[in-house]
């Protein structure tokens, strides 16, 4: 959708009357977003300070102590209203809060259109490991109004990008739509993405904003409805780059580097892992690594960010989803240990 949902049509479509109570829940950058969906309507509001380091237990009670100050029930509904961080947070307390409460999420970053806000993961960080604490737990409604973007920093838009370069290696159409954005100069290319108009299909590739955006939502929708809580291997595939770039965000300090400059420096040391493997085809790496170079993130190791490589291999080692793999060399500074890795 392009324009911001009313309150109005947010309770409609959830079937939720506000005698049961309403929570909105946004950052100190989505706070004008929220008020514009509240319009001339009070109702209680938690702005939590943004950011990756504020993903944490102290965002979650302040938004569990606001819930419970304006009286919400377990029919009562929370909306968040912002990137990965305000919607991760916001799903993670309407998921306990009173062992479950009803959810709605608008996502106004890139990057949550095309990953955060779909699919039911919850979470937040804790001892310095990202979402360590999380639960399964999906929106009944996820909006996403492009017009929000308008405001969106290009950090973040570049940050976004990463996420949208994972899904396309997963999926031929978008993969075929990334080139057609790219002219070789990041800047140039994410001006382009940005200036992309709403809805036009060109032979069955998405060649608009909204276009790829949705086409991202229906990849990702479709690997979730396959394996919702990751049990088996399918919901595992969007997770690619994403052990190596925790554990890069973990060593950089959490918030240094955006998730997607993270995720894109994770996705090229996959790919070197997946061709030392012997599972990754060489033109396959070449191409995903060409790609990501050509939105101008960091590709080599180590990361200049990485100051403090044991604190990556700690990172790395303390994976959620590791398995035990023996690797050669593939970075100079780590040959011959052992790794632990989800890719
Ligand atoms: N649940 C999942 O499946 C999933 C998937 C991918 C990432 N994530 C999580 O998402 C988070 C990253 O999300 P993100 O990149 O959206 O980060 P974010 O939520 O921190 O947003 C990035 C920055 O943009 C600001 N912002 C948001 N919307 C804006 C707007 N419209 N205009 C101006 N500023 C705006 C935010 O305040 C913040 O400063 C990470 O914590 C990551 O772990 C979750």
């Amino acid at each position: 959708m392009e324009q911001l949902p009313s309150l109005a049509t947010i309770l409609e479509d959830a079937g939720a009357a506000l005698s049961r109570g309403v929570l909105l829940v946004c950052d100190t950058n989505t706070e004008y977003i929220a008020k514009k969906i509240l319009g001339s309507q009070d109702r209680p509001l938690c702005v939590l300070e943004s950011g990756e380091t504020r993903k944490g237990w102290a965002s979650v009670e302040h938004i569990i102590t606001a819930a419970k100050g304006a009286g919400l029930g377990r029919d009562g509904l929370f909306i968040g209203i912002g990137g990965g961080v305000v919607t991760d947070m916001t799903s993670f307390a309407a998921s306990v809060y009173m062992r479950g409460a009803r959810l709605c999420l608008i996502s106004t970053t890139l990057l949550g259109m095309v990953d955060a806000a779909v699919g039911g993961k919850t979470g937040f960080d804790l001892l310095g490991i990202k979402n360590l604490v999380g639960t399964f737990f999906p929106a009944s409604h996820i909006y996403m109004p492009l017009d929000a973007l308008k405001t969106l920093p290009p950090r973040e838009w570049k940050s976004g990008m990463a996420e949208l370069i994972k899904t396309a290696v997963l999926d031929s159409a978008i993969c075929d739509a990334v080139p057609r954005v790219e002219t070789g100069e990041t800047q140039v290319s994410l001006d382009k993405l940005k200036a992309l108009g709403p809805f036009s299909v060109t032979n069955g590739v998405p060649s608009t904003l909204g276009e790829l955006i949705e086409r991202a939502v229906l990849v990702k929708g479709r690997i979730v409805e396959a394996d919702p809580k990751e049990q088996g291997t399918e919901r595992a595939l969007l997770n690619l780059g994403h052990t190596f770039g925790h554990a890069l965000e973990a060593a950089a300090g959490l918030g240094n580097l955006s998730h997607g400059e993270a995720v894109a420096w994770g996705m090229v040391r996959a790919c070197e892992l997946g061709l030392v493997l012997g599972i990754t085809p060489e033109s396959r790496a070449r191409k995903i690594t060409e790609i990501i170079a050509a939105y101008d993130y960091e590709t080599t190791a180590p990361h200049p960010s990485m100051t403090d490589a044991a604190l990556f291999m700690q990172a790395l080692a303390g994976d959620k989803k590791r398995k035990p793999v023996n690797l050669p060399l593939l970075f100079p500074m780590h040959s011959g240990r052992s790794w632990f890795l989800r890719i």
